[in-house]
């Protein structure tokens, strides 16, 4: 831990987030909603070798999970080939989070690259709502993708589910059902207002004592289980021993251990998914800036850190009418 970096709370820098592409092909309604958007022109985007070098900058300071997102990354041509420049390092995880859409075709080359986990993105299991949802008709293939996972090899996948009241809360036990079969665990997500979440409010957030509630009543008692590091899932363990998670962002953050940041597809980075302004890390990059003058902009930035993002929305939501947070470039891939 020689490089190890430090925020005003004393949370360290360990986690990173990369988005390698802001396209996606799907337009969830949470997500994504409108029919068209500008996408960043590909000279903006980060070249591979750029976020190699970034990323060992990062590991340098404390760095040891970087996590693929978009958009959605399986439409960066070849990424693959990042996972292979990333794999070589000595990271401690290196995963995946994709829609499912692609990831049938891809999921070899994954393998055989090096990543070592993938989370996909399922909300329903009704081709009709997952229509609804994603507004196109994709559903078989995210299936196929899913079921596509383990016989690859992969261990450890994960289902990430947007709890959504009056659309899918009724399927909570079918997908945790579900989860069994692939395996993979599964985990309910807050409904958060922020990013694309354009028609965010507050009775579509399915809170996690409900969740918890429901799934009792249909299981029986529920045993926390304890977290192991600053994961922002609560897992949870059914009398059968099967288990899965709550990532309850609106209800009780998790702020306080957050050792999270994200890097845009464009080289923006993220101290926190609320941040209104990312820090510019592509301009030093491509003027020439050397691994420890990098380091030194991103010391800077992560020491004088003090975002608690989830945590003020929370009490804001609390003293005033809810206002909708439409304005954010950052999403929370
Ligand atoms: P694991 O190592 O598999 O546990 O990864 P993870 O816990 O980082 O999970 P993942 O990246 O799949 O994130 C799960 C969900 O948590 C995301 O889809 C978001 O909805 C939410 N989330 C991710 N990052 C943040 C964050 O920084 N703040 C908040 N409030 N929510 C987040
Ligand atoms: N609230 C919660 N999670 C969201 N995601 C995207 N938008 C939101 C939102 N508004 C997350 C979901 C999805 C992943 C790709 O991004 O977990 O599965
Ligand atoms: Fe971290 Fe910000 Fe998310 Fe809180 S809201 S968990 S500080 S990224």
């Amino acid at each position: 831990d020689a490089g190890l970096v430090l925020d005003t709370y004393r949370r360290p820098l360990r986690n990173l987030r990369i988005s390698v592409t802001d396209r996606c092909n799907l337009r969830c309604r949470y997500c994504m909603p409108e029919a068209e958007y500008t996408w960043l022109p590909r000279r903006d985007l980060l070249t591979f070798e750029e976020i190699s070098t970034l990323v060992d900058v990062f590991m340098d300071l404390g760095v040891n999970k970087v996590r693929l997102t978009g958009g959605e990354p399986l439409l960066r041509r070849d990424v693959a080939a990042l996972v292979s420049m990333l794999s070589a390092k000595p990271l401690r995880d290196l995963a995946m989070t994709t829609n499912g859409v692609l990831l049938a075709g891809h999921v070899e080359e994954l393998k055989k690259a090096g990543l070592n986990r993938v989370t996909v993105s399922l909300d329903t299991l009704r081709a009709d709502r997952s229509k609804t949802l994603s507004q196109r008709a994709t559903h078989p293939s995210v299936l196929k993708g899913i079921a596509s996972v383990a016989p690859a090899g992969f261990t450890d996948t994960k289902i990430d589910t947007v709890a959504l009241n009056g659309i899918n809360d009724d399927e909570l036990v079918d997908l945790i059902e579900f989860g069994r079969t692939v395996p993979a665990e599964v985990r309910f997500i807050e409904y958060m207002d922020v990013g694309g979440a354009t028609s965010w409010s507050p009775e579509l957030v399915l809170s996690r004592a409900e969740i918890l509630t429901r799934l009792t009543a249909h299981y029986g008692p529920i045993t926390p289980l304890r977290n192991h590091d600053a994961a922002p899932a609560d897992r949870f363990e059914l009398p059968d021993g099967t288990t899965f998670g709550i990532v309850s962002s609106t209800t009780k953050p998790f702020c306080a251990t957050c050792d999270r940041s994200r890097l845009t597809a464009d080289g923006l980075w993220y101290l926190c998914l609320y941040a209104m302004e990312g820090v510019n890390l592509r301009d030093p990059l491509r003027d020439g800036a050397s691994k420890a003058d990098l380091s030194k902009i991103i010391t800077d930035a992560w020491t004088a850190r003090t975002d608690r993002g989830a945590v003020d929305r929370l009490a804001e939501r609390d003293r005033t009418p809810f206002i909708p947070l439409t304005a954010l470039k950052n999403d929370p891939h």
